[in-house]
């Protein structure tokens, strides 16, 4: 039996954002396909679930969103399991969900096309390949954006092996992008709208290539070009590793003006021990240098960072040392997680599991204080005068909420001025998720 040629589609992604711009690169070719994006809310002919498979929960989701797609009358739109759990599961899926037609991997994606085709015509299509040739160059061009902020993938994979870490078997190997793909595609997106960048890479900071003239370049390289960019007003770039960060890459933080004050370079734990475990391959010491130098050169920098509490083994002692890490550091954001034992993982057999009640209390423990290192944060703030970048309306009529240099949340009443604008406001009040502005009212000359 063959199946028509779905017209509209809804993409959903779960997991980190180097999914995300995977996720809209997959609605941008659908559309140069000729198919439309379905409205929120409403039944697409086509759903993509672009999933995640870092934690067990993110992983075991996947299945009981495929079964909500089911409707009343019994139909149900094509799916497609694409993400981390495509890759790491692959022909398991439509084994244990029978409803799903496509399996395809993040390496894979630029092959959607010919993949639903497939399943009109009824077939199992499945695509976890990683080819030699990267996807990239077979993806349409970037499209005019809605928003005035635009990730960009430069980088991806992973041969850190961390022993907990899913990511280099989901994601493959260590990939850089080629210099000249990175600055067509945010010339295409700045001619689109976009003011703001974000770099992204599971190991952003590894970035490294040959530039046109034949010299090696590293992200400090990438960043500094794309400052020179007309049009472009803010570069970010996230996710980094504690290794990876170069001299270079942290005098840019010192250097570059269109280069944010915020870092997020996670550390995971505390504890020597447990971080050798985890083959993290830092120690806390050189971890907290690393953060030393680059305040040294942007005392006002955000930093923000990872950790997991209850990796095999962890006793109160070690979790002692990542709450002291904490504290050292102060983190104006941060992302915490119990443990999640991964199939395939070395830590996933590892001796000594720590029990659930004590992961749940140490998470509690740790979340208390990054929270109340955040609120700290946000205060300081309180009093400043600052740039916001406007990226959506707010509640309130009248409202905008764009993002401080330190990727905080602002509201402010926006009088006359609208989204992608950049505007003065004085930072009048702070809770632990966002910040109040005023707008800053120009002094006749
Ligand atoms: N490449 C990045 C991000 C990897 S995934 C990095 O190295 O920092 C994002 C975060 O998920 C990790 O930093 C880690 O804190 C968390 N994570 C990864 N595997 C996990 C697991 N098995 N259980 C719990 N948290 C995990
Ligand atoms: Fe995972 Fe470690 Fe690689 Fe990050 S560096 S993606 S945590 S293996
Ligand atoms: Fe998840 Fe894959 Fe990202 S496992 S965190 S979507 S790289």
């Amino acid at each position: 039996m063959t199946r028509e040629k779905p017209k509209t589609f809804h993409v959903k992604s779960f997991g980190c954002q180097m999914n995300v711009y995977d996720g809209e690169r997959m609605a941008e070719m659908l559309a140069a396909e000729g198919m439309t994006a379905a409205e929120e809310g409403a039944e697409a002919d086509f759903v993509v679930l672009n999933t995640c498979h870092i934690r067990e929960k993110a992983a075991e989701k996947v299945y009981s969103d495929i079964g909500r797609l089911r409707r009343e009358d019994g139909t149900r739109p094509m799916i497609a399991v694409a993400g981390c759990v495509a890759q790491a599961e692959g022909a398991e899926i439509p084994r244990r969900a029978r409803d799903v037609d496509i399996v395809v991997g993040p390496q894979a994606y630029h092959r959607l096309p010919g993949l639903i085709e497939k399943a009109q015509q009824g077939e199992m299509a499945l695509d976890t390949d990683m080819p030699a040739q990267s996807k990239f160059g077979a993806l349409p061009d970037r499209t005019a954006q809605k928003r005035p902020t635009a990730f960009l993938t430069v980088q991806e994979g992973c041969d850190k092996f961390c022993t907990y870490c899913v990511v280099p078997y989901t994601r493959g190997a260590e990939i850089s992008r080629p210099w000249q793909a990175i600055m067509d595609e945010a010339k295409a997106l700045i001619d689109g709208g976009v003011r703001e960048i974000t770099l992204l890479g599971q190991n952003v900071n590894a970035w490294s290539v040959e530039d046109c003239k034949g010299h090696s370049q590293g992200l400090d390289g990438l960043i500094r070009a794309l400052d020179r960019l007309p049009g472009l007003e803010r570069i970010r770039y996230t996710t980094s590793h504690p290794n990876d960060m170069t001299d270079g890459l942290i005098a840019a933080h010192g250097e570059v003006e269109k280069l944010m004050p915020y870092l997020h370079l996670p550390v995971q734990a505390g504890s020597d021990r447990i971080l050798k475990a985890m083959n993290r391959s830092h120690s806390a010491a050189s971890y907290l240098t690393v953060l030393d130098k680059v305040r040294r050169v942007r005392p006002d920098i955000a930093l923000s960072g990872d950790f997991i509490v209850g990796f095999p083994a962890e006793t109160e002692e070690d979790f002692e040392a990542t709450l002291q890490i904490v504290r050292d550091v102060r983190y104006a954001h941060a992302f915490s997680f119990k443990y999640s034992p991964r199939p395939g993982t070395p830590a996933a057999t590892m001796e000594e599991q720590v029990p659930a009640a004590i992961m749940d209390e140490r998470l509690q423990r740790l979340q208390t204080l990054l929270n109340q290192h955040q609120l700290e944060f946000n205060q300081a703030t309180v009093g400043r005068t600052t740039t916001l970048l406007l990226e959506r309306p707010g509640r309130l009529p009248g409202q905008l909420v764009g993002k401080s240099p330190w990727l905080q949340s602002v509201h402010v009443q926006g009088e006359g001025a609208a989204i992608g604008d950049m505007i003065e406001v004085d930072i009048v009040s702070a809770g632990p998720n966002s910040l109040h502005g005023e707008l800053k009212k120009r002094k006749a000359a």
